[in-house]
């Protein structure tokens, strides 16, 4: 199985979803280690309570980023980490890094890309008026929110949204999302192509049905 490892800051529920997914035995995947720059993230525990290993290491107790980034580096490769999902992790992180992990490094992203990069993506789609929103599952490159595309879903966007109510709808299709292109990946079914992220099959299940 494909040795996961995952980055998180906060809540956790996108690992939590992986973690979930990982229990299945037919699940190509497992999680081999959470790591935190955050000692209070909630996701740290819901991972110890599966029994899998999770390390904070508080990006303030390094004196730079690439003392930080070594380390976080040194823990995956210690773990044996095939691919590094980050899951709600809120520092950017260097080209060293980027490079480092080049096409075995993805993320989850609450839009979709390219339209909303960044943070307040709810918000600023509702303040687009556009009637679609979603998630995006993408490898990384250094530019912040961009890499090539793995997955999307797309969740329609309701007259009386708020960037709460939407930002609900979008995180189910995450908890959907982040799994099914992690079992892609596993399968060897995507190949990145320069940009682009070229899939071997259609995607399992229409994107607007999650
Ligand atoms: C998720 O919505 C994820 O897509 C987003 O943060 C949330 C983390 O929730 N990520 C980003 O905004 C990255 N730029 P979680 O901790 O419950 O998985």
């Amino acid at each position: 199985k494909l040795k996961l490892g995952v980055l998180i800051s906060g809540r956790g529920s996108n690992l939590q979803s992986l973690m979930n997914a990982a229990a299945a035995p037919d699940f190509p995947a497992t999680v081999a280690l959470v790591l935190s720059n955050k000692a209070d993230a909630a996701g740290l525990e819901r991972a110890r309570s599966a029994g899998i290993p999770a390390l904070a290491l508080p990006h303030k107790d390094y004196a730079d980023k690439p003392a930080f980034e070594q380390a976080m580096t040194r823990a995956l490769e210690d773990a044996g980490v095939q691919l590094v999902c980050l899951a709600g992790f809120m520092r950017l992180l260097s080209p060293w890094f980027v490079d480092h992990w080049r096409d075995r490094l993805i993320n989850i992203h609450p839009s979709l890309l390219p339209a909303f990069p960044g943070i307040d993506t709810h918000q600023r789609a509702l303040d687009a008026g556009v009637r679609f929103h979603g998630c995006t599952v993408h490898y990384v490159r250094s530019e912040v929110d961009s890499g090539p595309i793995v997955a999307q879903a797309a969740v329609p966007v309701q007259s009386d949204d708020t960037a709460d109510t939407l930002s609900a709808r979008v995180l189910a299709a995450e908890h959907e999302l982040y799994p099914l292109a992690v079992r892609l990946i596993a399968e060897g079914r995507v190949t990145v192509e320069g940009d682009r992220a070229v899939l071997a099959c259609p995607l399992p299940i229409p994107a607007t049905a999650l």
